[in-house]
């Protein structure tokens, strides 16, 4: 009998294919801080320094000793993983300290709500989800406003307190049919969500259509609502999508005893959502002019602000969270990433209490959200954050500035090759002059198809033991997310190794790049 095992894998092998021809197929069997093992082919480990940081998500480094701990510790106590439906202390203090975080940094007098989740897009679809309900919900008072004044006026018509106006319908009941008829056609209209172009929010099916790569998400368009993207470079543009995203239910009213029609907002937009600094769409900051610029518009047209702070979050700009560096207030806050100390996969979604809408807790769950493991070591997390006075903040931007200033030095070597080096605190990417018309065919080959990241991530892993990604939508841009505890030596590891790839590309050395 064939035994199963003997059969070949088939988890994404066309991906496995592709690691395998840039060189990115090592498989690793320890971690430790800023440091990836393998085994070489004589067996001993081989260490890599990790700049990736698991997509950011180790704010304190693979392993750390005190989770370690803490997880131990749970499972040796015994503790309840899955006991769900019960009372979870642990829960309400990670959303207290949360709450309390935010109103720290944001000087936000309400408290925040927290909803929790597994993953980054399944807290942002919790977040889209909260929103929705909550415009449903205003949408169903106003409509329950809109009757009350229909009937108050025609009681006042039958009355005889109220006429109607000159030159209008003939009767009460054709004005009600037609106001009826239009504000139908308004009701029925899809909610849309705004979100800026070069944004990433998930890859599920609703966070996909509020991503803006449209390789991620015109294949499945049809099964989720409508966003539309607003340009990073344009504040001004803000409002005015906003404006024509604006749409009013007519309202029968009584005024000096005529009866009158007059326009009330209707809510269709359901949420504006941004990254204070965009990741995956190559680390862009925003600016503090453009956030500004958000805040004003939705607050005038009443929209609730969601912020996606997954990858900028947790500390990593040297601020608990990346948008209050610009000042900009969300009414919501999506938390992922290192808020499971790189041991859980754990998510949370916060909400501002003045918009928070109890009736989402009775229609939104997960079998695993807050479950026994991963909130405890989220608590672990944030306690090691809010140490010392917040000594890890400043490691983050002190690590970070020393990282940038390396960066900066591999810019000003290579002015040719480095375009640009961006980002806050330990998020950082440095951009590469656009290859597409490289005397080298790998080189230029790579650009044309957005790989060439890949193959320069390869190329320092093979040769230089560190281990980076491109961001995948902006392939021309080198990410890194260390940990806080990243050392002078391995921020000079990084440094000589990307001037060892800026020579590569200087060169347009495709030998060197490939090994070949
Ligand atoms: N939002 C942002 C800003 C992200 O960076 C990510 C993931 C998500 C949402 C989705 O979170 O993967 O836990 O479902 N970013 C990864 C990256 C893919 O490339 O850093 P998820």
């Amino acid at each position: 009998m064939n035994s199963v095992s003997a059969e070949p894998g088939i988890s994404e092998p066309y991906l496995l294919g592709f690691l395998t021809s840039v060189g990115l197929d090592v498989e690793y069997t320890r971690a430790e801080g800023n440091t990836l093992f393998f085994r070489g082919d004589d067996g001993e480990e081989v260490p890599v320094l990790d700049a990736a940081g698991g997509y950011g998500s180790l704010i304190f480094g693979h392993n750390h000793p005190e989770l370690v701990a803490r997880a131990r510790r749970l499972l040796d106590e015994g503790a309840p993983v899955n006991a769900q439906f019960s009372r979870n202390s642990c829960a309400q203090e990670v959303a207290a300290l949360l709450s309390g975080i935010v109103r720290r940094e944001t000087g936000s007098s309400e408290a925040y709500a927290a909803i929790f989740a597994n993953s980054g897009a399944e807290a942002i679809e919790a977040a889209v989800k909260h929103a929705e309900l909550d415009r449903v919900l205003q949408v169903q008072a106003l409509v329950a406003e809109l009757a009350e004044h229909t009937a108050a006026a025609r009681a006042a018509v039958e009355a005889g307190e109220a006429v109607l106006p000159a030159g209008g319908h003939e009767d009460f009941e054709a004005l009600v049919e037609e106001v009826s008829r239009a504000n139908a056609e308004v009701g029925a209209r899809p909610p849309v969500f705004l979100t800026l172009e070069g944004s990433f929010h998930g890859k599920l099916v609703g966070s996909v259509q509020l991503t803006h790569n449209a390789a991620y998400r015109t294949p499945f368009t049809a099964l989720a609502n409508r966003a539309r993207f607003v340009p990073l470079d344009r504040p001004g543009a803000v409002g005015e999508i906003i404006a024509e995203e604006s749409a009013a239910l007519r309202d029968i009213v009584v005024r000096d005893g005529v009866v009158t029609v007059v326009e009330r907002p209707f809510p269709l937009v359901a949420a504006f959502l941004l990254e204070p600094i965009q990741g995956e769409g190559g680390i862009v900051p925003l600016t503090r002019e453009f956030a500004t610029a958000v805040r004003r518009e939705c607050d005038a047209a009443g929209i609730p602000v969601v912020i996606d702070e997954i990858q900028s979050g947790m500390g990593r700009t040297g601020a608990f969270l990346a948008s209050s560096l610009i000042g900009l207030r969300g009414d919501y806050y999506v938390l992922a990433k290192s808020l499971g100390g790189g041991l859980a996969k754990t998510s949370a979604m916060l909400v501002r209490s003045g918009r928070y809408r109890n009736e989402f807790e009775l229609v939104h769950s997960s079998t695993f959200a807050k479950d026994g493991f991963s909130t405890p070591i989220a608590l672990k997390v944030l306690e090691m954050l809010e140490a010392d006075g917040g000594r890890a903040y400043g490691l983050a931007r002190e690590r970070g500035a020393r990282l940038a200033e390396a960066l900066e030095g591999v810019r000003a070597d290579f002015p040719d090759v480095v375009k640009e080096v961006r980002g806050k605190g330990l998020m950082l990417g440095l951009e590469f002059h656009d290859q597409s018309e490289s005397s080298s065919e790998v080189v230029r080959d790579g650009a044309r198809s957005g790989l060439l990241g890949y193959t320069l991530s390869g190329y320092l892993l093979r040769e230089h033991r560190v281990r980076t990604f491109p961001t995948a939508s902006a392939g021309n841009t080198l990410r890194f997310a260390p940990s806080i505890h990243l050392t002078d030596g391995e921020i000079e590891r990084l440094a000589d190794a990307l001037r060892a790839v800026a020579s590569v590309l200087r060169d347009q050395d495709e030998k060197r790049l490939t090994g070949g």
